[in-house]
């Protein structure tokens, strides 16, 4: 991996935070700016797409230019270009391709389109002090997706399996919305479980022995409704605290459970975890302790690398073009996980 680009800018605009990062070869990030647009969507219980496009809008100029103030870089000296293809809302990734693409091409500096949930998957190698070996297993929870990965290179990577309705993200959202607690749920929810008891509601676990490494949320949401309504209904008081520790303690049963059999099938010496959701205290906990029981290396990157961010899409970005993989002029986003490229 030493030939090509070394220095590259990263964009990121696939949801609600508009991203912009530079990475000096593999390890050496130089600036790792991240504009949320958290606040102005919570007034609305969620992300409101149109607003997230006009937002993006608004800040990318100044979010990349301070990217590259940050790393005391100026645009002439970056080599390549990345930027967030898909999947996300299309108003928001059309932002980001279409600047990238503006930058580039009147640059005349190389440019590629990176898939998300791939650079999720990368974010691991961004940590200094960890390096996970290939193959591993990768689990990607965020808030739009929740799928396991089997990774033997940084551009192999095959699809194991994924969620049939709800992503975890999504099923922590949805449950702060029934709880009345803010968007977006998880943060909130993990903070208040850490008062509560896990063992207060036996919420379901959907284990789908048939496609073990599918997941599927979406019951586990309607028992949690179900259950509050019927306590609210018979005039008891909802101890939201118990009601979040039991939620979190069933999604993270499934994630650690599904993850760590997937990793012995494979035969993988790592197991690694990514998106918002491995942002979450007790999932890290867990998955450590379960990996460290059955002799597995874990990596999880610290919680500004689960989250959406540009440094890992400019570490993508870096493998990508080394690998011949780059974009043309008319190349347009897409809102939908391309199945054919992540599966052998
Ligand atoms: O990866 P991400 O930042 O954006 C997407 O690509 O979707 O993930 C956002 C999701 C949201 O659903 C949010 O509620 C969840 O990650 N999340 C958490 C935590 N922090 C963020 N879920 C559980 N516990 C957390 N600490
Ligand atoms: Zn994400």
């Amino acid at each position: 991996m030493n030939t090509g680009p070394r220095l590259i800018l990263g964009i990121e605009t696939s949801c609600d935070e508009t991203a912009a990062a530079v990475l000096l070869e593999e390890k050496g990030l130089l600036s790792n700016i991240i504009s949320s647009q958290v606040d102005i969507h919570a007034e609305y219980g969620g992300i409101v797409p149109e607003i997230a496009s006009r937002k993006h809008i608004e800040a990318i100029d100044f979010v990349v230019k301070r990217a590259l103030d940050e790393a005391r870089i100026t645009f002439n000296e970056i080599e390549a270009l990345s930027v967030t293809q898909g999947p996300g809302l299309v108003g928001s990734l059309v932002v980001g391709l279409s600047y990238a693409k503006a930058c580039a091409f009147s640059s005349g500096k190389p440019i590629t389109g990176v898939n998300h949930i791939h650079a999720h998957l990368m974010a691991c190698f961004l940590e200094k002090e960890t390096t996970p070996q290939f193959p591993f297993v990768g689990l990607v929870v965020s808030g739009g997706h929740t799928s396991l990965y089997r990774v033997d290179h940084y551009l192999k990577v095959e699809l194991l399996g994924s969620t049939r309705d709800d992503a975890a993200g999504e099923a922590f959202d949805k449950v702060a919305k029934i709880l009345g607690l803010p968007y977006p749920g998880g943060p909130v929810i993990s903070r208040l479980a850490e008062k509560g008891r896990a063992d207060a509601f036996s919420f379901p676990r959907a284990r789908l022995p048939e496609t073990p490494f599918d997941f599927s949320f979406s019951g586990l949401k309607t028992s949690v409704l179900q259950t509050v309504r019927k306590l609210e209904s018979q005039g008891k008081k909802v101890v939201v605290e118990d009601v979040c520790a039991s939620f979190q303690e069933a999604v993270v049963d499934v994630l650690t459970e599904k993850t760590i059999q997937a990793a012995m099938e494979h035969q993988v010496g790592w197991v690694v975890a990514s998106g918002g959701v491995a942002s979450n205290k007790r999932l890290r906990n867990r998955l450590k302790k379960a990996c460290q029981e059955k002799g597995l290396n874990f990596m999880v990157p610290r919680p500004v690398f689960c989250t959406d961010n540009a440094a890992m899409v400019a570490l993508t970005g870096l493998y990508q073009i080394r690998g011949g993989i780059t974009l043309g002029p008319d190349a347009d986003v897409f809102s939908r996980l391309p199945v054919k490229f992540l599966k052998r």
